[in-house]
């Protein structure tokens, strides 16, 4: 086994693109992908050079070198080179990066879609002779590589053979989850948690890890429709049954009522038990447990909220369940 050189860094030219220009919702898109990576975006236009890292705002920084890179002001699209500490590289037959590329892409405007596409190209490859995060930074480097060139309209200079597609090692299982109505594919070991498949490998990263051993209730998902510690959830025991995260409440571009709720009533200050403290809060309005104050904080007596927003967040579901006691 060996590690990956270097951190993982996407490096992307974007031609008309800059920080504020961009909108909040397609920066906070790109921060969950590059939280999912554990990785760190340099971009470039012709605006600017900024370093995002996924918890901080866009940093400026000073312009990456002009020698092999340049914005062509006659194309659209997004420019990608991915990179690490070792250098350049090239893109193997196996659709490993090591560790530089190059290469112009159609994928116009937006650099989320660009990272979702990589993330879908990362879960059909295979593993190479790495540790895991190595292993994981790797196959979305190269995804994101291989989802720029499958884009690309100009004619390859070389033929890549596709990646084979590798029979599961020993320990792996193929099962299917069934997440917010969209059924995904995926090869994993039987002792993930369904927090670490919906957060690492769907990145659904708006279940939150908070303590990982079943005291706090940030990580509370749905189910068939009842709520679960996911962190105390097998993947592999749920797969074949409906899902539901905090992505999948909100319906047709509206907010689930209790969602609202705790919008009105402030029920949140730092937020991060807060997709915790909305799916606990569904679950009980949909069993008919909130009868009273003292039985809504007793049903939710297992969401922590370092924050000590209980107050509120008893307010916003009396006032979702249609009345105060
Ligand atoms: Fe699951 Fe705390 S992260 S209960
Ligand atoms: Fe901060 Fe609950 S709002 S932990």
């Amino acid at each position: 086994m060996q590690d990956a050189p270097g951190p993982c860094r996407v490096v992307a030219f974007v031609r008309g693109w800059s920080p504020d220009r961009a909108g909040v919702l397609e920066l906070e898109r790109v921060r969950a992908h590059l939280r999912g990576l554990s990785a760190e975006l340099v971009f470039e236009s012709e605006h600017g050079t900024w370093l995002l890292r996924p918890d901080d705002d866009p940093r400026p920084i000073e312009r990456l070198g002009r020698t092999r890179f340049r914005v062509d002001d006659d194309e659209d699209g997004v420019f990608v080179i991915v990179a690490s500490e070792a250098g350049p590289g090239t893109i193997e037959a196996s659709g490993a990066v090591r560790f530089a590329h190059c290469q112009r892409s159609p994928i116009a405007g937006t650099l989320a879609p660009a990272l979702q596409r990589a993330t879908d190209v990362m879960l059909a490859q295979a593993p190479l002779h790495f540790t895991r995060r190595a292993w994981l930074t790797t196959c979305v480097v190269s995804g994101f590589a291989l989802a720029v060139l499958s884009a690309c309209k100009q004619k390859p200079s070389r033929e890549e053979p596709e990646p084979a597609v590798r029979a599961p090692e020993a320990g792996e299982l193929d099962i299917v989850l069934d997440v917010n109505g969209t059924k995904h594919p995926l090869r994993i070991e039987p002792r993930v948690s369904l927090l670490d498949a919906l957060r690492e490998r769907l990145l659904l990263t708006g279940t939150k890890k908070g303590c990982d051993m079943g005291q706090c209730g940030a990580c509370t998902v749905h189910v068939a429709g009842k709520r679960v510690l996911s962190c105390l959830t097998l993947a592999v025991a749920v797969q074949g049954k409906p899902i539901t995260t905090i992505e999948g409440v909100a319906k047709a571009g509206e907010l689930h009522p209790l969602q609202r709720a705790f919008c009105e009533h402030d029920g949140m200050q730092c937020g991060f038990c807060t997709p915790g403290q909305i799916m606990s809060g569904i679950a009980i309005l949909d069993e008919n447990r909130a009868t009273d104050d003292d039985a809504i904080r007793e049903q939710m007596s297992g969401n922590i909220c370092r924050c000590g927003a209980y107050p509120n967040i008893l307010a916003a579901i009396k006032a979702a369940r249609g009345g105060a006691s």
